[in-house]
């Protein structure tokens, strides 16, 4: 079973954790999109939610498939969100922002009353830090920030610096407007440490480290979809 086909596995069984009238909170990345797919069946089927988007990539996919994105401030709490994620660790601790999209998912995430995380085998990992965690970072006077987070990584035995994310030759902006930072940890031994430090950084807008969020994480598989909680 290729990665594909278990997104897709893992981004159609979440839909069951969707009931009639919703306020859904839809995720982003290749897995998410599956899973933004399977709603617009169920939406086509008569189901009735309200939904928010977590980027512009998503909000573009769901309205090519004629599904309506409300603004999350005229929505309130949501009832759910589902969402990819680079890395799933123990107790469901997640990297992501592999798609740049971190900001807004983890606003979208915290405003909602429970979050699926939905990924393949390949993710589900003993230890996060194999997958470059990304950190988003205001671009006004971002040499200085860099220079602060590579003091912190220090401080937690991670010696690899902040590699800027790149298009071509330009940086990468974020939905936000903010630049990314990709830091190779290897191994993240204290996960919560390492996350309130860097958020207590001036000019570090949020981090990929996703921690006490999640409440399943359903895993794609050729055994089928393992379901998973902290
Ligand atoms: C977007 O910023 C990310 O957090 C994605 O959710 C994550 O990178 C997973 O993406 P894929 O499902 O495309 O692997």
């Amino acid at each position: 079973m290729t990665a594909d086909e278990q997104k897709k596995q893992v981004g159609d069984a979440a839909v069951a954790y969707v009931k009639d009238g919703m306020k859904v909170g839809l995720g982003t990345g290749s897995t998410a999109a599956w899973f933004v797919k399977a709603v617009a069946e169920q939406i086509k089927a008569g189901m009735k939610l309200t939904l928010v988007s977590t980027s512009i990539q998503t909000t573009q996919l769901a309205e090519s498939l004629g599904l309506v994105i409300k603004d999350i401030n005229d929505v309130g709490m949501l009832d759910l969100c589902v969402d990819g994620a680079d890395e799933v660790g123990p107790g469901l601790a997640l990297i992501k922002g592999g798609g740049a999209a971190l900001l807004r998912e983890k606003l979208i995430w915290e405003q909602a009353n429970s979050c699926i995380v939905i990924a393949d085998a390949a993710k589900h990992v003993a230890t996060l830090g194999k997958f470059a965690l990304p950190i988003e970072v205001e671009p006004f006077a971002w040499k200085g920030t860099v220079n602060r987070i590579s003091d912190v990584l220090i401080e937690f035995d991670i010696t690899m610096m902040p590699k800027a994310r790149k298009k071509g030759d330009d940086y990468w902006i974020t939905d936000g407007g903010n630049l990314i930072f990709d830091v190779a940890c290897g191994a993240i031994h204290e996960p919560a440490g390492l996350a309130s430090a860097l958020k207590s950084l001036t000019g570090v807008v949020d981090h990929g480290l996703f921690l006490d969020l999640a409440d399943v994480a359903l895993i794609g598989g050729p055994d089928g979809v393992k379901v998973l909680h902290p």
